[in-house]
C-alpha cells in the first residue's frame, strides 16, 4: 500500500516541485479521440506546453496500464515502465459511457500517485448519472426541478403511479442517457404506460417536472475553473422538447443574468468540477433553474455560437494549475473562480471583452430591431466578434408555453439567420 494518505507522490517536497520539469498529460479515449473537443485540446495543449517550455504526452485510455509493484503506485505505457509523472492531467471521457471499474480506476490510480486531474475522478462520477447530479445538487438552495427515481431493477413501471405528483405531462430521463436521445415527454399515463414495453430498462429512469415554458429552449453555460467563460442559448427547430445540437436544434451566443451567472458557478463548484457545461431552463420570471451538468462538454456549436476558443481556455486553465509555473497568462486566469468574485467581474462572455456590448440579459432579449440585413456585422459573423441577440423578449410574453413551437421556430429561424 502507498502512504497513509494514499498519495505516494513523485513530488515528495515542494522545494523538489519548483526545480522539477512541468509535465502535462492529456488522457482521452480512442472512440472520442477524434472528435472536436478532443482535437481542439490536443492543439492548444500541445502549443501552450510548447510555448511555455512544459513537457507534454498524449495518451489514450487503453494504453495505459496500473501496476502495484513492491507496494507502490506506477504506470506502464506500451510496455515501458513510466519514470516521469505528469503534475497535472487534463481528462477527456465520454461520461455516459464511463465505466468505474476502468476508466474511474486509471483517473483514480493517477490522482492517488499525486497528479492533479482536471476534472477530478470524484467530479466526473458526479455527472454519469443525472439522478447523481441531482442528489450533489439537492440540500443547497440550488433551484431543481422536482425529480423521482426508484430503486430495484425495472421499477419502472412502478413509478408511473408513483410519479403522480409531478404531474402530466412529464419528463422522463434515462440517467444516462446523453445528447438528447434518452429524454422524452410523456404526456399522461397511458402514454407511460404505452412506453413502457418499448424502452430498455438496464439503466435506471428519472421522472422529472415540466418545464413547460422553456419547452424547447435551454442556456448551455460553459465554465473553466469556476468561471464562466460563455453561455449559448439553444434551441429545437422541430417542436420537440429537446433542444440539444445534436437533434437539430441551433444555438447562439446569449448574455446571462446575474442569476443564471451565479446558478452555474454554483453547480460547477457544488459538483467539484473544473471544466464542465452546465444546461439551464428559463422561468416565465426569467430566472433559471438546472436542466443537467455535463463534465465532458462538447463545444463545437459553442465555439462557432460564440466564437470563443474552449480549448484555448481549457488549456490555460490547466497550465496555471501546475505548482511550479505561473506565467502570464496564468496569472490572468488564477483571478477567477471564486462566486463572490463574479459581480465585479466584467459580463459574462470573454470574447465580448474585445467584441462590444453585449445587450441585456436573455430574459430581455431586444426585439425585431435587429436582423442579419439591417445590421452588417451580423451579416457576416466572424469568429472574434460575439453574434447579438435576435428577436422578443421571452420574459415578455405571457402565453410563451402556449406558443412554444411557434415562438421556437420564429427564434431558431432568427438564430439560423444570424449564425449562417
Ligand atoms: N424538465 C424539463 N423541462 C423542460 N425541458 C427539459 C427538461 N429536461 C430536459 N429538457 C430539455 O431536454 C433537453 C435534454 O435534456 P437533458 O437532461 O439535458 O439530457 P441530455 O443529457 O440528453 O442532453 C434539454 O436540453 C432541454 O432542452
Ligand atoms: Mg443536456
Amino acid at each position: 500500500m502507498a502512504g497513509s494518505n494514499g498519495k505516494q507522490s513523485c513530488f515528495a517536497s515542494k522545494s523538489t516541485l519548483q526545480t522539477m520539469c512541468s509535465r502535462v498529460w492529456f488522457v482521452t479515449d480512442r472512440r472520442i479521440s477524434q472528435e472536436y473537443p478532443q482535437v481542439q485540446i490536443l492543439r492548444a495543449l500541445k502549443e501552450r506546453c510548447a510555448d511555455e517550455d512544459v513537457e507534454f504526452r498524449y495518451l489514450l485510455m487503453d494504453q495505459i496500464v496500473l501496476t502495484i509493484s513492491q507496494g507502490q503506485l506506477g504506470l506502464r505505457v506500451e510496455q515501458e515502465l513510466v519514470t516521469s509523472y505528469p503534475q497535472v492531467v487534463l481528462v477527456r471521457v465520454p461520461t455516459p459511457w464511463v465505466q468505474s471499474d476502468s476508466d474511474i480506476t486509471v483517473l483514480r490510480h493517477l490522482e492517488k500517485m499525486g497528479c492533479r486531474l482536471i476534472n477530478r475522478p470524484q467530479a466526473i462520477l458526479n455527472c454519469v448519472n443525472k439522478f447523481w447530479t441531482f442528489q450533489e445538487l439537492a440540500g443547497h438552495g440550488v433551484p431543481l426541478p422536482d425529480t423521482y427515481s426508484y430503486g430495484g431493477h425495472d421499477n419502472f413501471r412502478k413509478m408511473i403511479d408513483e410519479a403522480e405528483p409531478l404531474g402530466y405531462p412529464v419528463v422522463v430521463k434515462n440517467a444516462r442517457g446523453h445528447r438528447g436521445k434518452a429524454v422524452f415527454l410523456a404526456r399522461d399515463k397511458h402514454h407511460l404506460t404505452d412506453l413502457c414495453h418499448l424502452i430498455r430498462h438496464d439503466t435506471p429512469y428519472l421522472f422529472q417536472e415540466y418545464v413547460k415554458e422553456s419547452h424547447g429552449r435551454d442556456v448551455r453555460v460553459v465554465l473553466v475553473g469556476g468561471r464562466v467563460v460563455g453561455s449559448m442559448l439553444r434551441c429545437s427547430t422541430d417542436g420537440r422538447m429537446q433542444s440539444n445540437c445534436s437533434l437539430g436544434g441551433v444555438g447562439m451566443m446569449c448574455p446571462l443574468s446575474e442569476q443564471g451567472k451565479q446558478l452555474a458557478i454554483e453547480v460547477s463548484n457544488i459538483l467539484g468540477m473544473d471544466v464542465c457545461g452546465v444546461d439551464l431552463l428559463q422561468l416565465n420570471d426569467g430566472s433559471f433553474v438546472v436542466c443537467e451538468a455535463n463534465a465532458n462538454v462538447g463545444f463545437i456549436a459553442f465555439d462557432q455560437a460564440c466564437g470563443i476558443d474552449v480549448a484555448g481556455i481549457i488549456a490555460d486553465f490547466a497550465l496555471s494549475t501546475l505548482p511550479s509555473r505561473l506565467t502570464r497568462k496564468m496569472s490572468l486566469l488564477s483571478v477567477v473562480s471564486s462566486t463572490s468574485e463574479t459581480s465585479s467581474e466584467p459580463e459574462v462572455c470573454m470574447v465580448n471583452a474585445g467584441g462590444g456590448s453585449l445587450p441585456e440579459a436573455v430574459c430581455n432579449m431586444s426585439v425585431g430591431s435587429s436582423s442579419s440585413e439591417s445590421d452588417p456585422e451580423l451579416a457576416e459573423p466572424s469568429q472574434s466578434s460575439p453574434r447579438r441577440s435576435p428577436a422578443s423578449a421571452l420574459s415578455d410574453l405571457p402565453d410563451l408555453a402556449d406558443a412554444a413551437y411557434n415562438f421556437n421556430n420564429l427564434l431558431a429561424n432568427e438564430i439560423k439567420l444570424l449564425t449562417e
